[in-house]
């Protein structure tokens, strides 16, 4: 049987990288590194400094492939990404049957965490469930965005005692403020949080976070959206790509 990998690595400072994560790179005798294009090659690069930092096992190979890009045209963004899905599946599989034999192991550098906003999991559930391909899978953790936010600016996530919600920027205007005191907001090309007029709002901005143009700006909502939105687009300028993450919150902890 394979057995296939699921490792995360964390969000963009190699020394994220658990020693479970580690000792899995070095047990795989595949390495799988996905590429995002031209503008994303730093991600790329972040996934190649881990391997050559902490991988030793000398006759591990890495095997870079390329990410399809999603087609959202003509087509609702559930069917987008299902559709997404099922091309991303055929590439795992031919990954699988071409750079593994039997007995062998492969593992996927997974951004962060692989629990959070990331398919590889379900992408390799629908491979098996095809049963073209047998293999066993585990999956490693990884540091989150949450939590490089989180510490970044030295907070906790939650108020004593309340729930968090963790959204992103598409549904943001379905829960915060009304039905959410704290929401952390992923996946926003949008700037959902310019539509949020609530005055007691208050951000935990962070893009680039782990990596050495890590940014950071927090404050009330109202006063510093301006400064956010101003930081962004001169960050992605400059870089030619952006990911960024924040907490909003209103209320205070002992408050009921
Ligand atoms: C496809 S999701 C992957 C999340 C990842 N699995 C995790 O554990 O954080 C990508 C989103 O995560 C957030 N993100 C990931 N890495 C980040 C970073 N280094 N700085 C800021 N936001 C990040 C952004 O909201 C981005 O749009």
């Amino acid at each position: 049987m394979k057995t296939v990998l699921i490792v995360g690595i964390g969000t963009g400072n190699p020394e994220h990288m658990t020693v479970q994560a580690i000792k899995a790179l070095n047990s795989a005798d595949c390495l799988f590194i996905p590429t995002k294009g031209e503008t994303k090659t730093q991600l790329a690069d972040i996934r190649r400094d881990i391997v050559s930092r902490y991988v030793t096992k000398s006759e591990s190979r890495v095997v870079e492939f390329e990410v399809p890009v999603r087609q959202t045209q003509d087509r609702s963004y559930h069917r987008s990404v299902d559709d997404w899905h099922a091309t991303l599946a055929a590439v795992y599989e031919r990954l699988l049957t071409d750079q593994l034999r039997e007995g062998q192991t492969g593992a996927f550098l997974v951004w962060g965490d692989p629990m959070l906003y990331d398919s590889t999991i379900r992408i390799l559930d629908r491979v098996r469930s095809s049963g073209t391909a047998a293999f066993n899978v585990s999956v490693i953790p990884g540091i989150t965005s949450i939590q490089a936010l989180a510490a970044s600016h030295r907070i906790p996530l939650n108020l004593v005692g309340k729930p968090v919600e963790i959204t992103t920027g598409r549904r943001l205007a379905e829960s915060f403020p009304h039905k959410s005191e704290t929401s952390v907001v992923m996946l926003d090309g949008q700037q959902a949080f310019l539509a949020i007029e609530d005055p007691d709002a208050y951000i935990y901005w962070g893009a680039y976070l782990g990596t050495e143009q890590e940014i950071v700006i927090s404050g009330p909502l109202s006063l510093v959206k301006d400064d956010i939105v101003k930081a962004r687009a001169e960050a992605r300028q400059r870089h030619g790509w952006i990911m960024d993450i924040y907490l909003l919150q209103k209320g205070s902890d002992f408050e009921e």
